[in-house]
């Protein structure tokens, strides 16, 4: 077979460039057109219609830690970790119980709608674990995010027993006193330390391969914590060396994005501390790399987004990922997070089909339209604001009268691209 010429840039509607520029590209931005019966409805410009690809579900949206940067902290109260259900806070809207969460599994079933775990913190409501084991069962995919300080080895292995496609800790720092004071907990409680020994567990657990499950970890950095990434970065890769390598999949490290609510503290040095410590080149970053683990640092952490464009289309890509509040209530997108005014129905009372079909999702759409939701709101580090770029792309290309550049392009990717087997990582 010859070399081919041109390669399909993944981010780039119709456009293609050599063999080095696509290798430099993030391929997992062009997995969606595996989906064919989205790019169907996508070719056709019915983007209304498109179905989620997986949704993030909160079992609650309590936690045990309250990190100021964090647009979804809720709990300050004094908190005892044995119980969600007797929280003061714990409601209907908060933490999600049994007969609610079948359903609202049953309903995304029927259309093989991925799982992210979310919330607040997802472990500290113990029915994720036999929920994990259900859409297993269901044949979902799924994964999980956690700060890991309420696993346990028992937990772990139901995790992995579940299949889940991955794990991912939130660790941010090391260093015990740093721990708390970023993730402003009483130091007391002494979370730093059992999340260290919960993700050695995890790493132990995955080292033997006890299913295909990857365990990821996650660093965000703020002035908060940057003085605790170097000790960090090493920590992990000593974890690793000393599981003989295989313990950790990836490690993903970003700056703080600075969500709706979130109070980040992000000066003008704090980027350039960040890239000194895990950008290119960075010397500890090729120790994690030599160490077995892929170090994922996206690239809008040093290059961001540029603004959203002026039009009056609205949202086009809302559909693509939602959002499962622990009431069951589905959000019209992934990145409105849990706002009500975005509730488009309950999905633990009405199919994927009813709510697609109903009048509240319509007038959801108009509001996004009619509020500018794209170009005011959307996190530009988002999925949503990255496929509302891309379709505007596909629809300038359609004016013009040029979308069967945009059919060879997707049949390109799809020759060139892995073929994924969740959405996980678009
Ligand atoms: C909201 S948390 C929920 C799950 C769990 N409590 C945790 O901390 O992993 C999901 C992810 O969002 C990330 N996150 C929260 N606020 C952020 C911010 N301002 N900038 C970047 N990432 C953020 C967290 O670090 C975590 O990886
Ligand atoms: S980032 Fe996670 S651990 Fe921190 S407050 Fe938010 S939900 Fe809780
Ligand atoms: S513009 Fe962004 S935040 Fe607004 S509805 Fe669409 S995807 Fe969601």
């Amino acid at each position: 077979m010859t070399e081919r010429e041109r390669w399909p840039l993944p981010d780039k509607v119709a456009g293609y460039g050599r063999r080095d520029e696509f290798d430099r590209a993030r391929k997992e931005a062009g997995q969606w057109v595996f989906w064919h019966d989205r790019v169907q409805l996508v070719l056709a410009g019915r983007y209304d219609e498109v179905k989620p690809l997986h949704v993030e579900l909160s079992p609650t949206y309590l936690c045990n830690f309250a990190c100021r940067w964090c647009s979804c902290r809720s709990a300050r109260e004094e908190w005892s970790d044995a119980d969600v259900f007797s929280h003061p806070r714990a409601t209907p809207l908060t933490v999600i119980r049994d007969t609610k969460l079948d359903r609202v599994l049953t309903n995304l079933a029927e259309h093989k709608v991925g799982i992210m775990w979310v919330g607040g913190e997802p472990t500290m409501n113990p029915l994720l674990y036999p929920a994990a084991v259900k859409a297993d069962r269901l044949g979902l995919s799924q994964c999980l995010f956690t700060n890991g300080s309420l696993l346990n080895a028992e937990r772990a292995a139901a995790l992995f027993d579940a299949n889940l496609v991955f794990i991912r800790v939130s660790l941010n720092a090391v260093t015990g006193d740093v721990h708390a004071k970023y993730h402003d907990y009483d130091p007391r409680r002494n979370f730093g330390s059992r999340v260290l020994q919960n993700l050695a567990e995890l790493a132990r657990m995955r080292s033997e391969r006890r299913s295909g499950t990857l365990v990821g970890v996650s660093v965000v950095v703020d002035e908060g914590n940057i003085g605790d990434l170097e000790p960090t970065a090493r920590y992990l890769a000593q974890l690793c060396e000393s599981q003989g390598s295989g313990g950790i999949d990836y490690a993903i490290f970003r700056p703080a994005f600075p969500f709706y609510t979130a109070q980040i503290d992000i000066r003008n040095d704090t980027l350039d501390k960040f890239l000194s410590v895990v950008g290119p080149g960075a010397p500890l970053r090729q120790a994690l790399v030599d160490s077995g683990i892929d170090v994922v640092v996206p690239d809008q952490s040093a290059n961001p987004a540029p603004p959203a464009e002026r039009d009056d289309r609205g949202c086009i890509a809302a559909g693509l990922f939602g959002e499962v509040t622990p009431n069951g209530d589905m959000v019209a997108c992934s990145d409105r997070y849990g706002n009500p005014d975005y509730f488009i129905g309950n999905v633990a009372e009405a199919s994927i089909d009813d709510l697609w079909a109903g009048e509240r999702r319509q007038s959801v759409l108009q509001l996004a339209r009619e509020t500018a939701c794209y170009q005011t709101y959307c996190p530009s580090n988002g999925r949503g604001f990255f496929f509302n770029r891309l379709f505007r792309e596909i629809e300038r290309l359609r004016a013009d009268g040029r979308m069967d550049e945009v059919r060879i392009w997707i049949d390109d990717l799809r020759a060139v691209l892995p073929t994924p087997t969740h959405s996980f990582f678009i």
